[in-house]
């Protein structure tokens, strides 16, 4: 059986910021479907041990980056996928839900310790430590497990390396001073043109360089975006590496948990529904628009933004778009949902109060009444500079709620637009339309402002609506397919023998210290 190894900072729902923890879950567990042991290591976050089932200490590992850790085993919610948990309580318990920053907004002063503990941490897996299954696979995700590809050759493991790029936009970057502390030899950080292993980054010491450079093999959560992070517009300043090893580079769109997400069964919404009767989701809108204030209204076409509110979603042009479609569609209404950016937050709160009865806004994070959004909503408005690939619009099209869209990354992969209305009407009378949603490209407040009245000119027609709907409803965003695709490029790489390293093995970390028999708790203690 082919053991894989997820090292991830998040995964839903014992930790979860935006779709990374989603998609982190939900792959996992759409893996344990076939015939693979999957685990998953994350950080010892607070929030995670309260949620894992059973948890079992498993030993210790000492000197990580950031000091020692106890590897505790347990199991995921509802899923047959092990979750393995780095306590170090110093660097990881005691700051709630707030995963990488403050309250304030500010990156955790000690998140290279953080993070570096977590790739070291794998990469110690990866070369045995007892109570744990070697992995064949170690699957690292975003810069918060960047360096475990380079850890792991460092040390000397057999297993190979998959890292999966899900937002080139952070990239873990540090002074290069920090080299020793993560066992990284000072050669390593001699500027790039010297040597092709190097990580140096513009005078930093770059955990998504390092990943791109030593994985065996590199991956992205769509199609379109692998295309988009080679040129100078997408690429962060990252694209010349990543065109040095774009022979490795994979683009693989997301699937979503589809038994969560499931408009049938969904237990947090007003009333179930499916595509062929959607009575349910009538019920749902008169919730939505009681939960925000609104006039209660069938008729009204009302439109989500459901997102983090940040600059990479659009949302400070959204703010600026928002007036104009108020004023020019007297009869539209807004549902926001949404935490992020200060400036942006205040700005959507007072949009609120100006627009009583037509902009309901609640900020914060709340997964009900996400999906209360998604149930309830008629749009979708998800403008992004950059979408690597977007659940949301995935998790609005299975609820019947049609997006509008930038046409970039995955949104563009995944949402079929909409053509101009007049020969929409008339291949929807010949009964084939395939569209399920509307994209448009630039990033003006026009931009927004136009794509939205293509909607909402289609939503005035409602044989047409319906058939945009039931396409969206009846899109296969199961994990079946990338699953396959995974699974191939694991079945590559796993059948691949790695030549032996130059890099000297450098180790500044000792082996487990000892093990534990594992004693049942339902919580950890400090
Ligand atoms: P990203 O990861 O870039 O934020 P995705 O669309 O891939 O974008 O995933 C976003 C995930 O976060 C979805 O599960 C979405 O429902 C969730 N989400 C974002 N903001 C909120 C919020 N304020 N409350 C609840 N869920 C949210
Ligand atoms: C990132 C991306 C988002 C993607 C998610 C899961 O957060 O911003 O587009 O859907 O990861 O892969």
């Amino acid at each position: 059986m082919l053991n894989v190894m997820m090292v991830a900072a998040e995964a839903a729902p014992l930790a979860k910021s935006g779709g990374l923890g989603d998609m982190v879950s939900a792959f996992s567990s759409a893996l344990s479907l076939f015939d693979i042991d999957v685990s998953i290591l994350i950080p010892g976050y607070d929030c995670a041990f309260d949620r894992v089932v059973a948890p079992s200490p498993i030993g210790y590992l000492r000197g990580l980056p950031g000091g020692d850790a106890r590897l505790w085993r347990a199991a995921m919610p509802d899923a047959d996928v092990t979750v393995l948990l780095l306590e170090m309580d110093h660097l990881y318990a005691g700051r709630g839900h707030r995963l990488y920053q403050d309250e304030h907004g500010r990156d955790y002063l000690d998140n290279f310790a953080r993070f570096a503990s977590l790739s070291a941490a794998a990469a110690r897996i990866a070369t045995g430590v007892r109570g744990v299954k070697r992995p064949r696979i170690v699957h690292a995700h975003d810069w918060h497990a960047g360096l475990t590809p380079l850890l792991m050759k460092l040390a000397g493991a057999s297993a190979r390396s998959l890292f999966t790029i899900h937002n080139l936009a952070f990239q873990g970057n540090y002074p290069p001073g920090l080299a020793p502390y993560a066992g990284i030899p000072s050669d390593l950080l001699l500027p790039a043109p010297r040597d092709p292993r190097s990580i140096e980054f513009y005078d930093t010491l770059s955990f998504m360089k390092a990943a791109i450079v030593h994985a065996d093999g590199l991956s992205t959560v769509s199609e379109r975006y692998a295309r988009e992070i080679l040129t100078p517009r997408f690429g962060n300043r990252m694209e010349g590496v990543l065109g040095a090893h774009a022979h490795k580079l994979t683009g693989i769109v997301n699937g979503i948990d589809d038994a969560l997400w499931n408009p049938q069964t969904d237990s947090m919404i007003a009333q179930p529904y499916g595509a062929d009767d959607l009575t349910g989701k009538h019920a749902c809108k008169k919730a939505l628009q009681q939960s925000y204030g609104l006039p209660v209204d069938p008729f009204a076409p009302l439109v989500a933004i459901g997102s983090r509110l940040s600059t990479q979603k659009l949302a400070d042009v959204v703010c600026e778009a928002l007036p104009a479609a108020l004023a020019r569609w007297p009869r539209v209404q807004f549902a926001v949902l949404g935490q992020g950016d200060a400036a942006i937050e205040q700005q959507l709160s007072a949009l609120a109060a100006a627009w009583p009865g037509r902009l309901g806004v609640h900020i914060g994070y709340d997964e009900t009444r996400a999906h209360r959004l998604h149930a309830g909503a008629d749009i979708l408005l998800h403008a992004s500079r950059f979408e690597p690939c977007g659940l949301t619009q995935l998790y609005a099209m299975r609820y019947g709620t049609i997006p509008v869209a930038s046409r970039v990354g995955g949104l563009a992969d995944t949402i079929v637009d909409c053509p101009t209305l007049p020969s929409d009407v008339e291949r929807q009378k010949k009964g084939d339309l395939d569209a399920a949603g509307f994209l448009f490209d630039g990033e003006s407040p026009a931009d927004i402002f136009h794509a939205l009245g293509r909607a909402l000119d289609a939503y005035g027609i409602p044989p047409l609506w319906r058939v945009i709907q039931r396409n969206a409803m009846r899109r296969d965003s199961s994990w079946s397919v990338p699953a396959q695709r995974y699974l191939s490029l694991y079945q590559t790489l796993a059948g691949h023998v790695r030549r032996r390293e130059s890099t000297p093995v450098c180790r500044s970390v000792s082996q487990i210290g000892r093990t534990h028999a594992p004693v049942q708790r339902g919580r950890r203690s400090a």
